[in-house]
């Protein structure tokens, strides 16, 4: 064996060179896995016992994409596409043999290979637009020459890798290997292709063509899905140029378009929330050698729609579940709801009749607390009140095994005042979910005072099992998310009395970029949460809607009115009623642009993201931006809150904030933290 560099070596058996890249932890293609390959296959080449080669990974993974802590940097030689550019030239036939996943940059190096085989398992896919960016290696002008300008474009805009069977029906991969023999089986696929004298196939002289109204037909059928974002529009540019110019020409676009997106700030942004997402799950001072607790039972309180939803969670990732709900009839309905669910997602053929069964096999309904007695994890979600929660946890204290973690999935409450009707607030943490819960990615885990950091630890690697993103806050009302969308919802009550209309709040909101602005939000959860007719006092605009049995999509009217498609068009009598009440409150009514309504909006919720970071309630500042990513909608491509600001600028939040101060000293005052960072000329990303 020689070792080409400290990431690459390369041996020779029997005429075939086999060139390994061992570059842990997903052998992204750094300079000096590059140099190593491009040397590799250059000395390979030159080998005249030589016949074929192999290219293949140590490790977990074939190559996982470029390295992407070195965008932004200066490129060190060789590039990436002198590498594929190098082994597509080789005079020797090359494989690529692929485990894991060949994600990216490391599909495009197998797409310059001649030949491709893979292990059933493993991934093939070009997710770069899912970091805001496009292949910039030749993968946009190789693969529709592979697998069509049908299936490259949806693969290179939906980010979303194939599995290796579909790739070999696709033709991306030229064999399947064994699950546990793929270097045996390239090599032996090597020496055969050189015995059978396959040729050394470039993909570049292959041709493309594409059915006439394709790219204008996939444009509208994913316009929606595509709003706001630069990435997939140009991914498009891309597989047109694939079709419509030669290979060298198409590749220059491609490079074209992809410097343009690099440089630009959605990238930067998605970049970022790549890395946060892997950021969040890292507890700062967790003691050395802390031993997660073992999982295997878990227990849930309330079979409501949020019990329910929790329940789903961990019964599609395996684990036994106990649903305990006082009130059988409720018992039932919330089992049947997740039965309900499960058949429907099989009905779409996302899931087998065998796995719907499985999943409620696992489940045990039952009345009674004491059969929680054994369970790894209990969680509570009965509705919002202290009393009761207490009352729980003063039960489970004496029911539930030691040992085991005890969770509240309050939206608001204070873990700490629940843990201390146990005698073991160690044993204590919160666990938010998002409605529906079954589908939102967030999950906000809650430290309290007396969290032991094994629980916190144990939660946080469980939450990534069940395929949450979990991030950990302190205690305080509303957490991280709920606490900051407090401001968004009073400024955007205030500025309808003020001058504007829900639908232009909505509007504004809608067009930076969120799903939904706040009322219809409001419309659409219901605005008849937590209000009741007897207790009514008629003062809010909420009150009135409900009153007058306004309460949202499902009685057809809210702040709008909705058809039977459930399409919402502005209501005239919510005007009058907006208008009558600014006129009680002797608000004298003005035009409010869409820069004041955004500003209000954001730049509120920006402040209180700071001072969440100044009470020490999140560990840093791209954990607010995941919490806003994953369980609020905030477009991906602006980064999260935080980000956000350091785009526009810390201090230009500050001079608004200032600005709008003059109607409001409380609402707008920035908080300590904001000033510091803006005074230091820095953002929120640069660290606490
Ligand atoms: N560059 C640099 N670091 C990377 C990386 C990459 N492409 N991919 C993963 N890492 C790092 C992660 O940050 C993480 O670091 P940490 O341990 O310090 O937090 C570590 O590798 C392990 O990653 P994961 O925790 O994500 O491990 P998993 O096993 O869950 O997932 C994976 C592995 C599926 C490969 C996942 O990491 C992934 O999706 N990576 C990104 C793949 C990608 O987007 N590639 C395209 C890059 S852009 C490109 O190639 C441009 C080209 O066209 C020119």
């Amino acid at each position: 064996m020689t070792a080409i560099n400290a990431v690459t070596d390369l041996t020779t058996q029997d005429g075939i060179a086999v060139l390994t890249v061992n570059s842990p932890p997903v052998n992204a293609l750094s300079a000096a896995v590059r140099q190593g390959v491009l040397a590799g296959i250059e000395t390979a080449g030159k080998d005249p016992s030589v016949q074929a080669i192999v290219l293949t990974c140590a490790g977990r993974t074939f190559i996982a994409g470029a390295d992407i802590t070195e965008f932004g940097k200066p490129m060190v030689e060789p590039s990436l596409h002198a590498v594929i550019k190098g082994i597509e030239a080789s005079p020797k036939l090359v494989v690529a043999a692929i485990h894991g996943t060949a994600l990216g940059g490391g599909l495009e190096t197998a797409l310059g290979c001649h030949y491709r085989v893979a292990v059933p398992s493993a991934k093939l896919g070009l997710p770069e637009v899912k970091l805001g960016l496009l292949p910039g290696a030749g993968g946009t002008q190789r693969l529709p020459r592979v697998v069509g300008a049908a299936q490259a474009l949806e693969m290179v805009t939906s980010g979303t890798p194939v599995g290796a069977r579909q790739a070999a029906e696709r033709g991306l991969v030229d064999a399947l290997a064994p699950e546990d023999g793929l270097l045996a089986f390239a090599v032996e696929y090597a020496r055969e292709a050189v015995a059978d004298g396959k040729p050394l196939r470039k993909i570049r002289d292959m041709n493309v063509q594409a059915e006439p109204g394709l790219f204008d037909t996939f444009r509208k059928a994913n316009a929606r899905k595509f709003r706001g974002y630069e990435a997939p529009e140009r991914n498009i540019q891309c597989i047109e140029a694939a079709v419509s110019q030669p290979f060298d020409e198409g590749e220059q676009t491609e490079r074209r378009l992809f410097m343009e997106l690099m440089t630009g700030t959605q990238s930067a942004a998605q970049r970022h929330l790549f890395f946060a997402e892997r950021e969040a799950q890292k507890i700062p001072g967790l003691p050395k050698g802390t031993v997660v607790r073992q999982i295997r039972k878990v227990g849930i309180i309330g079979a409501g729609t949020m019990g329910g939803g929790i329940s789903m969670n961990f019964l599609s990732a395996g684990y036994a579940v106990t649903i305990v709900e006082a009130n059988e009839k409720a018992l039932e309905r919330g089992v049947g709801i997740m039965r309900g669910n499960y058949e429907n997602t099989a009905k779409k053929g996302r899931l087998t009749q065998e796995q719907v069964e499985r999943n409620m096999g696992l489940l045990t309904a039952s009345m009674a607390f004491e059969d929680l007695a054994e369970c790894d994890l209990v969680i509570e979600a009965v509705f919002e009140n202290m009393q009761i929660k207490k009352e729980i946890f003063g039960r489970l204290d004496q029911i539930v095994r030691q040992g085991a973690i005890l969770a509240s999935n309050t939206s608001y409450l204070d873990i700490d005042e629940i843990a201390a009707s146990t005698k073991r607030p160690q044993d204590v943490c919160g666990m938010h979910f998002f409605s529906p819960a079954n589908v939102m990615r967030l999950l906000e885990v809650v430290k309290g005072e007396h969290t032991a950091p094994d629980v916190l630890e144990t939660v946080m690697q469980l939450s990534r099992r069940i395929g949450k993103v979990a991030v950990v806050a302190g205690v305080c009302h509303g957490f991280i998310g709920n606490r900051m969308l407090e401001p968004r919802q009073r400024e955007a009550n205030k500025l309808i009395l003020e001058g504007a209309m829900p639908w232009d709040v909505d509007r504004v909101i809608y067009d930076f970029g969120f799903p939904m602005g706040p009322f219809q939000m409001a419309d659409l959860a219901g605005l008849d949460i937590g209000w009741s007719a007897e207790t009514s006092k008629g003062v809010t605009l909420r009150d009135q809607l409900c009153e007058r049995d306004r309460r949202g999509q499902k009685t057809r009217s809210g702040f709008y009115d909705y058809n039977e498609k459930r399409e919402q068009t502005p209501s005239p009598i919510v005007e009058e009623l907006i208008l009558r009440a600014s006129a009680e409150r002797q608000i004298k009514r003005r035009r409010i642009d869409d820069q004041e309504i955004l500003e209000r909006c954001i730049y509120t919720m920006i402040n209180e993201g700071a001072r969440i970071l100044e009470e020490g309630k999140a560990y840093r500042a791209s954990d607010i931006d995941m919490v806003w990513l994953t369980g609020y909608g905030f477009p991906a491509y602006r980064g999260g809150p935080m980000f956000y600001a350091d785009t526009v600028g810390t201090r230009h939040v500050v001079e608004r904030l200032r600005a709008y101060q003059a109607s409001s000293e409380t609402d707008f005052a920035p908080s300590d933290y904001l000033l510091k960072v803006a005074e230091e000329g820095r953002g929120f990303s640069s660290g606490k």
